[in-house]
C-alpha cells in the first residue's frame, strides 16, 4: 500500500473554490493526491465526467502531485485499485459530520485497512456546496467568487447558450468567401 497516496472522491458538480481549496490543501500533506470523481449512472448531472474531469484537470494544472480519475462502483474497491491508503473528505461545518462519519465508518467496515481524513476548507467556503451553486446558477443568480472563474463560465454557457457566443466559447463556422 503507498502511503503517501490519497484519494479525494466526490461529485464535483461543478468543481467549487471550496473543492479547490481542499484539493490545495491536500496537495501539501499527501506526496500524491488523486481527485477522483464518481461516475454515477442514476444521477442528471449539470456537466458530465468528461467536462468534469477537464475543468478539474485545468484548475489543478499547477499542481504536479495533484491527477485526476474517475471511479464507478464502491469508492473503497477503487482506492485499494490505485494503491491508495487514505481517502481525504471535506468538512465545512458540524452539518457534514454526521453524514461523512457514518460514510468514513462505513468505509472502514468494509475496507479496515483503509483511513479516512478529514480537512476543513478555509472558512470562507464553509457555506459553498455544488448543489447549492446549482441551486442559485439555475434560478439567474451569481455564483461569482464561488466557484473558478473558468468553472462559472462553463456555468453561465451551460445555462444559457445565448452567453456561450457571447464569451467566444464556441467556434462560429466562418462562412467561406464566394470565388469570383
Ligand atoms: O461529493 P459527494 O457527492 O458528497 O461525494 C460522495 C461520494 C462520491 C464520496 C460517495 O457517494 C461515494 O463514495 N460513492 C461511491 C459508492 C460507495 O462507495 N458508497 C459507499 C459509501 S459509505
Amino acid at each position: 500500500m503507498n502511503k503517501g497516496r490519497a484519494v479525494y472522491p466526490g461529485s464535483f458538480d461543478p468543481p467549487t473554490n471550496g473543492h479547490l481549496d481542499l484539493i490545495q490543501r491536500g496537495s501539501k500533506i499527501f506526496e500524491e493526491l488523486v481527485v477522483a470523481i464518481l461516475r454515477n449512472p442514476e444521477k442528471t448531472p449539470m456537466f458530465s465526467v468528461a467536462e468534469r474531469r477537464e475543468m478539474l484537470q485545468e484548475l489543478t494544472a499547477d499542481l504536479s502531485n495533484v491527477r485526476i480519475d474517475t471511479f464507478d462502483g464502491l469508492m473503497v474497491e477503487y482506492a485499494k485499485s490505485i494503491d491508495a491508503m487514505c481517502v481525504l473528505r471535506g468538512i465545512r461545518a458540524i452539518s457534514d459530520y454526521e453524514y461523512e462519519l457514518q460514510m468514513a465508518l462505513m468505509n472502514r467496515k468494509i475496507e479496515p485497512t483503509l483511513e479516512t481524513v478529514f480537512m476543513m476548507p478555509a472558512d470562507k467556503y464553509s457555506y459553498v456546496s455544488s448543489r447549492l451553486v446549482r441551486e442559485v446558477a439555475q434560478v439567474g443568480g451569481p455564483v461569482k467568487g464561488l466557484v473558478p472563474e473558468a468553472v462559472e463560465q462553463k456555468v453561465r454557457a451551460k445555462l444559457d447558450p445565448a452567453y456561450k457566443l457571447e464569451a467566444n466559447l464556441v467556434e462560429v463556422p466562418r462562412r467561406r468567401k464566394k470565388k469570383a
